[in-house]
């Protein structure tokens, strides 16, 4: 028989429990997170959103709450009646381990079928199964944490964004196509057969009709959604902190984003080094080989080239080569060079070559090829010292204006910088990425694609090149970037109607296309538009790395899998043939 809540009031949450407490009376809510029956004595862990307490239930002193203790099972819901008790042996442990609560009343408010696993944070389900059972995994301390920990960052970043004037402003879901790389999500119109809204990827023309209206100061903590290849931090479904001003210079959206974040960091304890270092994309490329280096530990990139020019044809490379310097690395086993150069190839790596320096001298699989004097050049050049590996590679791929290696040589970085435990963990390094190209070109469409979106703000001094030579043509965009992740991006915007059609054909888009897609936005930049700039943050992301956590899913409440599967809810899922009808929609076979 299972009790009621009937009038009971829970007085205190079980983990907010301290030595203060004791000789008072209270009455706590709660799951059965562990029970120890000693015969005479039953000990509960009885566990709630704050943490755990200690209930013990002594048959001589309460024999009927010890009998119906007796009954209880783990995740039981319970309302346990008691006084707080100092106990003999503290139990440093837990935050409430001083005290325990002696019980006199037990109320079953609810029993449970065992769980799949057990309720705690070294669990050994698989991820499957914790997803599956997400309500459970949620009941662990840490997503309960991680969870806490978003709601704090959301609402800090609210309170700090409208301290400095910014409205929050929602915008729709159901709306059209925005071009920001990915796929649209669609959701077919029962009532318009054949037409659909496409799920925003961002709300970044609403955003900006939001300043031609006059809002000013925009932000929004939205959800955007990209039907794209998902990764540790990427999510179809994700969260951005959407954010547009009115008449801003590029400093002025700097500084709003840095107080946000300095704020945001002083929720865990850590105080953000401000002004943000300010790096030039190009720049962090040729450092870094990454748009998004990890600024936490050196060992930045040599452009080798020139020691390898004459055995091109025998080594069958192409393009630069780079190499980075491993500190310690000269006493890796034959096994770790060859992961090395396992891990390099599948980063693209045509080739990987070592150069061991040690005290007694140097020594590489290269000597035939480039003649030991080369090497040696070579490692001097780079600044080898003995106990270094020197690390080369090449890239497999060559794409125009674009030098591969770098991104091969970036990526081998951040391997020997985890690997030789470089990363110092405990720093936090924003960067803002500047200086970006406004277009890339793409291999696959055989076109100039914009590197970030078309809205895209283009420095003045470039504007004549958008039609002769694209690839010139310097971007007023920017990203923010923190321990190697890249947390945001935005820009100054085009505002003025003509650069915006003329951006359009630079893409390729005829003026009839552009209408079709853009009609709406084009005509309303001929209204008086100011200029206006804005960025959106991933924050996922954001509360992935306060969290300490490798994946966004992980600070997610219902993350869906890299297949983009919600394993509890099971969605996707089939609909009904009704529904279909209703809609218009018959399903070809599939194709997988
Ligand atoms: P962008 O496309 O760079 O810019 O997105 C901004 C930030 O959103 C996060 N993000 C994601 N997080 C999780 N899962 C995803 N699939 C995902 N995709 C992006 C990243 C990224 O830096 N409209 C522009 C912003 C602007 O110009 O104002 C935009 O959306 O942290």
């Amino acid at each position: 028989m299972l009790d009621t809540l009937g009038n009971l009031k829970r007085t205190k949450y079980c983990g907010a429990l301290r030595a203060s407490d004791a000789d008072t009376n209270v009455v706590l809510m709660g799951w059965v997170h562990r029970r120890r029956d000693l015969g005479q004595l039953i000990f509960i862990d009885l566990r709630d959103r704050a943490g755990i307490a200690q209930i013990v239930f002594n048959k001589e002193l309460n024999p009927e709450a010890h009998a119906k203790a007796e009954e209880l099972r783990s995740e039981f819901v319970v309302a346990v009646e008691g006084r707080v008790i100092q106990r003999q042996k503290a139990n440093a442990e837990i935050a409430t381990g001083e005290v325990e609560i002696a019980a006199a009343k037990l109320h079953i408010l609810n029993n449970s079928k065992t769980p799949p696993f057990q309720i705690e944070d070294q669990v050994t389900a698989s991820e499957e199964t914790r997803l599956r059972y997400r309500y459970l995994d949620l009941r662990r301390p840490r997503p309960h944490r991680n969870i806490e920990l978003r709601h704090r960052v959301f609402f800090e970043i609210r309170k700090t964004l409208d301290e400095m004037g910014f409205f929050e402003i929602e915008t729709p879901i159901l709306t059209r196509s925005t071009p920001e790389g990915a796929r649209d999500c669609l959701v077919p119109s029962r009532v318009h057969h054949g037409q659909f809204y496409a799920l925003p990827q961002s709300p970044q023309i609403f955003k900006q009709i939001l300043m031609i209206s006059g809002m000013d100061r925009y932000f929004q903590l939205c959800k955007c959604f990209r039907d794209e290849d998902f990764r540790a931090d990427r999510q179809l479904e994700f969260t951005q902190l959407d954010l547009e001003m009115s008449f801003p210079r590029q400093e002025d959206i700097f500084e709003v984003i840095e107080r946000v974040m300095e704020r945001t960091l002083a929720i865990v304890g850590l105080q953000a080094k401000r002004p943000f270092r300010h790096l030039d994309y190009q720049e962090a490329l040729r450092r870094y080989g990454s748009d998004k280096p990890d600024l936490r530990f050196g060992m930045e990139l040599n452009n080798v080239t020139q020691f390898f020019d004459a055995a091109r044809e025998k080594l069958q490379i192409q393009g630069n080569v780079q190499a980075v310097i491993a500190p310690g690395a000269a006493t890796w086993s034959r096994k770790q060079l060859d992961e090395l150069a396992e891990h390099a190839k599948s980063a693209g790596a045509r080739g990987v070559y070592t150069i061991k320096v040690t005290a007694e001298g140097i020594s590489s699989g290269l000597e035939k090829t480039l003649g030991i004097e080369a090497i040696r050049e070579l490692a001097d050049t780079v600044g080898g010292k003995p106990g270094d590996l020197i690390v080369a590679v090449a890239a497999k791929e060559q794409i125009q204006h674009h030098d591969t290696s770098l991104g091969v040589a970036g990526n081998v970085r951040l391997y020997l910088g985890d690997k030789l435990n470089l990363i110092d963990r405990s720093k936090w390094e924003f960067a803002w990425i500047t200086g970006f190209a406004l277009f890339e070109w793409s291999e696959t469409e055989k076109r100039w694609a914009s590197a970030q979106h078309p809205f895209t703000g283009i420095v003045e001094e470039d504007l004549d090149k958008l039609e002769t030579a694209p690839w010139e043509c310097r971007s007023k965009g920017y990203d923010l970037v923190l321990n190697g992740v890249e947390l945001g991006s935005g820009s100054i915007r085009i505002h003025r109607q003509d650069v915006q059609a003329r951006m359009f054909k630079a893409l390729g888009l005829t003026d009839e296309q552009a209408r079709q897609r853009f009609g709406f936005f084009l005509d309303a930049l001929t209204y008086g538009t100011p200029p206006h700039g804005g960025i959106a943050l991933g924050l996922d992301r954001v509360v992935m790395l306060l969290a300490g956590e490798k994946s966004i899913r992980d600070v997610i409440a219902f993350p869906k899998t890299t297949a983009a599967v919600d394993l509890m809810a099971e969605s996707p899922s089939e609909v009904g043939a009704d529904q279909l009808d209703d809609l218009g929609i018959a399903i070809k076979e599939s194709k997988r």
